[in-house]
């Protein structure tokens, strides 16, 4: 079963094109990294999956059910609950962690089920201590995030995300923002993740990782999907602007 459809989305600025009709789904299970140039538009295209951005034509499909569809030349999206319904379907892990200043670690994590799930406090809490012990965070629950470091800030990010219990992962560079100790530290947990076979779409810069931890990579340039396949096809291909990315890349 595909988690997520994504039919020919279209998305411009200021009526530049940025991403000039993708098509992409997600199965159950399926890790997915999005790797490309600077500029090639994979965050816009995590954000138009996210819908943090208005897309200018084509269609989501979560589990199935239309999330937004184009109608009368422009895109229409679901509301109130429905819309609830669909958001509840995923979490998302930027670079800078997004996390609330003035929250405690354990309220940034329970913060939202309690107040947008409307789950039971307790219940929340323990998962959120549980949570934070699989991070490797152990004793941080009072923390501010200011008193915490990079890749510890991008390890409760995670764990607030996973706390909403989402059918799918969407991380964006999640580990860009760190230096490379601290990056081991997240690669380290995303594994985990993987490893539990949490369905994931990461866009990242660390080609090793993806190439690495993915089922599928998809190379973008200049707002197309370029290519994909498994790591062995993208990394191995001898496509001419797959090849001068990745060897840019090296060095
Ligand atoms: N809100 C916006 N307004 C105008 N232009 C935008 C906006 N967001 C993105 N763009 C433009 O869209 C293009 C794609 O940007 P995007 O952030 O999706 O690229 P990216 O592949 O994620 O790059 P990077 O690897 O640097 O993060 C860029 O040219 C960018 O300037
Ligand atoms: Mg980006």
């Amino acid at each position: 079963m595909f988690l997520l459809e994504m039919n020919h989305i279209k998305k411009s600025f200021d009526g530049l094109g940025v991403i000039d009709d993708i098509s992409l789904s997600v199965k159950e299970g399926e890790i997915v990294s999005i790797i490309g140039p600077s500029g090639s538009g994979k965050s816009t295209l995590l954000r138009c999956a996210t819908m943090l951005e208005r897309m200018d034509g084509g269609e989501l499909i979560y589990m199935g059910k239309k999330a937004a569809w184009e109608e009368d030349g422009s895109v229409s999206y679901v509301k109130g609950k429905e819309l609830r319904e669909v958001k509840s379907c995923y979490g998302l892990v930027f670079q800078n962690f997004n996390l609330f200043p003035h929250y405690s670690v354990l309220k940034n994590i329970a913060d939202a089920p309690i107040h947008v799930q409307k789950r039971d406090k307790a219940e929340v809490y323990e998962t959120a201590r549980e949570l934070l012990a699989k991070m490797g965070l152990e004793g941080k629950e009072d923390a501010y995030p200011c008193q915490l470091s990079g890749g510890q800030c991008q390890r409760v990010a995670i764990a607030r995300a996973l706390a909403l219990n989402p059918r799918i992962l969407f991380f964006d560079e999640p580990t860009s923002a760190l230096d490379p100790e601290l990056t081991g530290e997240v690669l380290k947990v995303i594994r985990s993740l993987a490893d539990l076979h949490i369905t994931m779409v990461i866009v990242t810069h660390e080609m090793a990782f993806a190439r690495e931890i993915s089922d599928r990579v998809i190379f973008m340039d200049g707002g197309v999907i370029v290519e994909e396949g498994t790591p062995e096809e993208v990394f191995r291909s001898t496509h001419e602007r797959t090849q001068s990315f990745l060897r840019n890349y090296a060095g």
